[in-house]
């Protein structure tokens, strides 16, 4: 079944791409799966206050439901959790149809996200010249108030968006709730005006939202454990809860708070800035706001308000930005339970759901074996997740995770990325429970588990210091020439489990690197950039990078040469091998045995399908081919690689050492034993001069 594409998101610092694809087929299973699982833990959160996982958690696999329904819209249904609005009104509250709907917002997540609502709606009204008016997204409760005559009269929740419940006497327990509106400020003469008849005679509506401070959640909590009562789960919920009881003595316990956002009432309002000026005349408070003159400035904003957050008295989860001007606004219009004109650019959560797609068992240096899970790209906290440690068996044990879960991923503080928790509700029943392997996945050696310990170890010795000096080899300038990754790095990695072969260095990401210690954003950012780069290679440096035993620099060069493909290389017989210059019985039995080895395949097709490209050999001019030049001694003109490098570009090889093959020595300043062995098994000895009008 042909596939289709479901995004392609752009990670903000990496400006990776990355895609999902599903068939229709799997998109259909996949998304009553998640229609149980939101409705599951909807429920759990809403009507038991029993949340088994964390607002960012539900949030992730509402945003998994809604990208699926994108791609797939035949297959939205009107139950969906995406398009409901809120809860239905509880018969214990009097009923209130809201004089214009409650309506919701649409999430994006990323910049690309935003961006792309931009455009969108550019495209709607393209001779309109977009201003914007941003604000925080306050992570609370939605009501509306109506005033008569400048009294409250009427208080109510959101419901299903058209009806809600009437909750105006728990409301009027609220401090920054006015039980009378006044003009606090100056205002312009016409709508002072229009403000002042309608406080004699009609109705002004406001709409905002409810929270709880932190502090005074705090303090609820401790008051609470003191009395050996449960915890109440976050801030929002449990304003929530007080607002929705019937005996308004709770709310009034709470010491509640409101931060208003909307000014339904046409007072002649021109731009949503305008609208926020009129509630803080009218003696509301709003949150911390800007005017923006385009995209930019409220991604400034955004980024402004993200480091801000954690020191803001109430809890936020992102900021909502409007089409400042209020015609174009309503000429954007709604779909389905969110006005175009409005979005709400959430922050990283430090949780999200993604899917385990394999678990790898990595070694570490001291030999412990580490489960790591290779999840479905997915960004946390900002920066794009491909991993993330299950510690060890008694930790997937305890989780009882297993291959093809959904998961909760978390990043508390600058640490490698935990699975936290398994969504079972959202099991297929395909899923593969997972042992930890007897024998070592890298040299195949004994694994125990010591008593008393949580670790499995390979015991062998060996292991890991061939394991630590193969990635070295790889990476070094003969080989990938990865800049930035030597040794004591590739240790860490080792450590965090992070790597166990050559191969695992294609896919590390940012956000793999950054947690590791003493590693800055900016030297993971270079690492990365670094192995992206080393994936341009030539096949020589290629096969050097194997670490195949004797088969150094110049044998290498030579294999490549001969044989132009890896593949080539990898079905080649002793008999043929035998027949390359430069490569001895030794050497040539040595390359069998390598390839004899299904592992080092495994790991070639790895290195392979990690997008390499293996740059062809330039043709080789003729001059020099079937020559053996060995350099001793320091050249006036050039270094020793400039003349090899020369050498080889001709078509010459340039062995280490004098044989009875060698056709010239080149004899430098200060040249070393290989001047005596020349003389003794009578190879020509060349002077800089003569071996320059050679190579010319
Ligand atoms: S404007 C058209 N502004 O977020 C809907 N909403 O996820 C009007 N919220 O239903 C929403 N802070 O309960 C708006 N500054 C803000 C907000 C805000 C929090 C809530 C509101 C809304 C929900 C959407």
């Amino acid at each position: 079944m042909k596939s289709k594409l479901i995004s392609a998101l752009l990670e903000p610092n990496l400006l990776k791409p990355y895609t999902i694809i599903m068939t229709k087929q799997a998109a259909k299973k996949r998304i009553a799966k998640l229609r149980q699982a939101i409705n599951h833990h909807s429920y759990q959160y809403h009507v038991l206050d029993k949340p088994e996982i964390s607002d960012a958690a539900w949030d992730s696999l509402k945003h998994e439901l809604y990208q699926l329904e994108q791609v797939y819209p035949d297959l939205i249904t009107p139950d969906s959790p995406t398009q409901r609005v809120s809860g239905q009104a509880l018969d214990k509250f009097n009923k209130v149809r809201h004089r214009k709907r409650m309506l919701s917002l649409e999430d994006v997540f990323y910049l690309e996200e935003f961006k792309a609502w931009q455009e969108r709606i550019q495209k709607l009204v393209p001779s309109e010249k977009l201003d914007y008016f941003a604000e925080l997204k306050i992570d609370g409760f939605a009501i509306a108030l109506v005033y008569k005559k400048g009294i409250l009269v009427q208080g109510s929740t959101r419901g299903d968006s058209k009806v809600g419940e009437d909750v105006t006497l728990n409301l009027k327990t609220i401090n920054s709730i006015p039980l009378k509106l006044e003009i606090h400020q100056k205002l312009p003469s016409d709508i002072a005006g229009k403000i002042n008849a309608l406080l004699n005679q009609g109705e002004i509506e406001i709409r905002g939202e409810i929270y709880m401070a932190q502090k005074v959640f705090a303090e609820i909590n401790q008051q609470r454990k003191k009395q050996g009562l449960p915890l109440y789960a976050n801030p929002r919920n449990t304003a929530a809860g007080s607002i929705r009881q019937l005996d308004p003595q709770v709310a009034a316990s709470r010491q509640l708070d409101f931060l208003a956002y909307d000014l339904v009432t046409d007072l002649g309002q021109k731009t949503h800035q305008i609208k926020h000026q009129l509630i803080k005349a009218l003696g509301f408070q709003v949150s911390l706001d800007q005017h923006c003159k385009n995209l930019d400035q409220a991604v400034k904003f955004w980024e402004e308000i993200k480091k801000k957050r954690e020191k803001l008295p109430y809890q936020i989860d992102g900021i909502v930005v409007s089409v400042n001007n209020n015609r174009v606004f309503d000429k954007l219009g709604v779909v389905g339970k969110a006005p175009r004109g409005s979005v709400a650019f959430k922050f990283p959560a430090k949780e999200v759901t993604t899917i385990i797609e394999k678990i790898v068992v990595q070694v570490g240096r001291t030999g412990a074996l580490t489960p790591v899970a290779y999840l479905k790209p997915v960004h946390l906290g900002g920066i794009l997740i491909t991993r993330a440690t299950l510690h060890n068996a008694d930790e997937i044990k305890r989780l009882d995770v297993r291959l093809g879960d959904t998961v909760i991923v978390q990043r508390a503080g600058d640490v490698i990325p935990d699975v936290v928790k398994v969504i079972k509700k959202l099991r297929t029943g395909r899923e593969k429970k997972f042992n930890m392997p007897k024998t070592c996945p890298v040299c195949g050696g004994p694994v125990k588990r010591p008593q008393a310990e949580v670790v499995h170890r390979c015991v062998s010795k060996a292991c890991r210091s061939i394991q630590k000096q193969q990635i070295v080899h790889f990476a070094s300038r003969k080989g990938f020439g990865i800049e930035g990754l030597g040794p004591q790095i590739v240790n860490q990695l080792i450590d965090q489990g992070l790597i166990a072969n050559a191969a695992d260095l294609f896919s590390l990401s940012l956000g793999d690197l950054i947690p590791l210690e003493g590693f800055a954003e900016k030297a993971a950012q270079n690492l990365v950039k670094a192995i992206e780069q080393s994936k341009k290679i030539s096949l020589a440096k290629f096969i050097f990078a194997l670490g195949i035993r004797h088969v150094g620099e110049e044998t290498s060069i030579a294999l490549a040469r001969y044989f132009g493909s890896l593949d080539k290389l990898a079905k080649t017989s002793l008999k043929e091998l035998s027949r390359i210059e430069d490569v001895g019985e030794i050497v040539a039995k040595s390359i069998e045995q390598w390839f004899n080895n299904r592992k080092h395949h495994e790991l070639i097709k790895r290195l392979i399908n990690s997008g390499l490209e293996i740059k062809k050999l330039k043709p080789v001019k003729k001059k020099l081919l079937g020559s053996s030049f060995v350099l001793t001694g320091e050249l006036d003109s050039l270094t020793r690689e400039q003349a090899k490098t020369k050498i080889r570009q001709l078509g010459g090889d340039v062995p280490n050492s004098v044989s009875k093959n060698t056709d010239y020595l080149v004899l430098g300043q200060e040249p070393g034993s290989k001047y005596q062995k020349a003389r003794k098994l009578g190879v020509k000895v060349i002077k800089e001069r003569e071996f320059l009008s050679i190579i010319q």
